[in-house]
């Protein structure tokens, strides 16, 4: 081939596609030294699962630095949400923590995880268990219409270890009852249970304490978790997980996937160190 041949056949060929969508950050918000969230654009052509990650991140001198976030704002939203830790020396998040209006992140382009009402089998009461921000996949599933129409009710807790950590579920959940889609349902349907661990207050203990106890269920009105009506989400560290599935499991509840749907489905908040 002539070399002005070659030239025109390079220039009828489609640019190489980006791995990565460039999203444009409109929002962020700063919840304690160590949380915050931010709103970015939403590509078009973007669609997710409610409950479902994706891979975030930002520019870096040679190769982007990308981490696991799950998605926190509902799929009808013409914006995406993402909650996030800022680890002090984190190879993201001590730059993410920094983002401003009008910045770029990047985004991975294939959403997945195993949060999602496909990978249940039908139920009366959903549970969705959080430590952290493990809350995040949540932020997306209260706030979809889909949900209140699978289940009867929804109970969402998070633990964290003091109440100024609690700030973004809070509010949340006040958004979720006064949101014109989904906030009348929400005010029947959701139920918001929260606790600390490491300060005084009306409502203290490992969620995993408040189950094995009862107190859970007196607080908030319920029977003890059963696999014939309830179905369980669960979101935090390895170590809640792995107690919470354990939990789950002694009581005949069958773990879900989406080839194959069960009773309860789990996905790490984020791996631990030396994992
Ligand atoms: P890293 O080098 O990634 O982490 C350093 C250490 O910090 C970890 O070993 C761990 O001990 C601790 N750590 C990391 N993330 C957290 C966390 N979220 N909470 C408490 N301790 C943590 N993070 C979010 O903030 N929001 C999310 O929605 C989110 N979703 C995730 C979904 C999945 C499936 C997974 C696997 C992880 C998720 N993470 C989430 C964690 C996230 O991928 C990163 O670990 C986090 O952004 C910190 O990145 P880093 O590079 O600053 O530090
Ligand atoms: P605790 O303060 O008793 O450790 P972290 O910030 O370490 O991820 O913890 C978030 C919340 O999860 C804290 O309230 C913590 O309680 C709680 N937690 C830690 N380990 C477990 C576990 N194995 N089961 C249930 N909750 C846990």
């Amino acid at each position: 081939m002539s070399e002005a041949a070659a030239e025109a056949a390079r220039a009828e060929r489609p640019a190489k596609s980006s791995a990565f969508h460039e999203l444009e950050v409109h929002s962020v918000k700063h919840y304690t030294d160590t949380l915050f969230s931010f709103r970015v654009s939403r590509p078009e052509t973007f669609r997710f699962r409610a409950g479902e990650f994706v891979m975030i991140g930002l520019e870096g001198e040679k190769k982007p630095i990308l981490r696991a976030y799950s998605v926190a704002s509902p799929t009808w939203d013409e914006e995406l949400e993402f909650y996030s830790i800022k680890v002090p020396g984190g190879a993201l998040t001590s730059r993410l923590k920094n983002i401003q209006p009008g910045d770029t992140v990047l985004m991975g382009k294939k959403p997945t995880g195993t949060l999602v009402t496909d990978a249940l089998r039908p139920g009366r009461r959903l549970y969705l268990l959080s430590t952290g921000t493990g809350v995040a996949p949540f932020a997306s599933l209260i706030r979809e219409p889909d949900v209140y129409e699978y289940y009867d009710e929804v109970v969402l807790t998070h633990t964290c270890r003091t109440h100024a950590e609690l700030a973004y579920s809070e509010e949340l959940v006040e958004r979720t009852k006064n949101d014109p889609l989904v906030g009348e349902e929400a005010a029947k349907q959701l139920v918001y249970f929260n606790s600390v661990t490491r300060e005084e207050g009306a409502r203290t203990g490992r969620v995993t304490d408040l189950i094995r106890s009862g107190a859970l269920f007196e607080q908030i009105g319920g029977k003890p978790l059963d696999p014939e009506h309830d179905r369980v989400m669960i979101c935090g560290s390895e170590a809640m997980l792995k107690e919470l599935k354990e939990m789950c499991l002694e009581r005949d509840f069958i773990e879900g996937s989406n080839a194959k749907p069960g009773d309860m489905v789990i996905e790490k908040a984020f791996v631990g160190e030396g994992v």
